[in-house]
């Protein structure tokens, strides 16, 4: 990221995309993912997912209630993005009435809330950072994950995949696009756009150290 003295004003949310591309096809071509894809996972490891996701969203979303009042992290916390109700009904549905005693997060996933607690709860950037790596990622690949599971484990009606879906969200791509044109607006200087991307880079490689443990399993 070459450091500049002018910070990248609308181009921001353009520069945080490429590069960081790199990071997300590290994520995205993780042994799991493909797996998971080519619908070769039996279900408990697709549960292993799920439960690995409600332990980082619940530090995420604990953060969002604790930023939402912030001038700058408030206006990237959005209710209809909130994730652990589904979550939460996912893994009833997949690991029964008392998946609550079933789960335990990995250790990969305990070094991702980690980070989560270190840097989401008092800096603005770092909570930003980390739920644009999540929810971004969730309306966008994650609708393809969405429809291999389906088809994999032949779910209907939203049964086990909630998680992916946004009923508050009609249209992806536009909300995608504000919370981008959000991402322009937010006044930052070059240097904390630059310690942003750095976080994003290290959202994806804590997010992909999760996904190899789990194909460790
Ligand atoms: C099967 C795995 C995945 C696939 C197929 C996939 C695919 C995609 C695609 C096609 C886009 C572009 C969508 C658009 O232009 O609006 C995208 C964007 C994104 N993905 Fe993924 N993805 C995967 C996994 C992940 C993972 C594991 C993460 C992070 C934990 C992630 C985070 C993101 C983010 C943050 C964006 C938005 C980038 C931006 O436009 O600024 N993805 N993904």
């Amino acid at each position: 990221m070459p450091q500049t003295a002018e910070p990248m004003g609308a181009r921001f949310s353009a520069a945080l995309r490429t590069t960081t591309w790199a990071d997300h096809e590290q994520a995205e071509s993780a042994g799991y993912m493909r797996a998971m894809l080519a619908g070769e996972l039996p279900v408990t490891a697709y549960t292993d997912l799920v439960a690995q996701h409600y332990f980082a969203y619940r530090v995420l979303e604990e953060a969002a209630a604790a930023m939402r009042e912030d001038p700058v992290a408030g206006r990237f916390v959005f209710d209809e993005l909130t994730r652990l109700p589904a979550l939460e009904r996912d893994l009833e549905h997949l690991a029964g009435a008392d998946w609550r005693e079933r789960i335990r997060p990995n250790r990969a996933t305990e070094r991702y809330c980690e980070r989560m607690r270190e840097v989401c709860f008092d800096w603005p950037g770092g909570f930003v950072a980390h739920s644009y790596t999540r929810y971004l990622g969730d309306l966008s690949g994650g609708q393809a994950i969405r429809v291999a599971v389906e088809r994999t484990y032949g779910f209907t009606g939203g049964d086990g995949v909630r998680f992916y879906l946004f009923p508050g969200i009609p249209k992806h791509r536009e909300f995608k696009d504000g919370y981008r044109r959000r991402l322009d607006e937010t006044g930052w200087s070059a240097v904390e756009q630059a310690q942003v991307i750095d976080e994003v880079r290290v959202a994806y490689r804590l997010n992909t150290e999760v996904l190899v443990e789990l194909g460790r399993s």
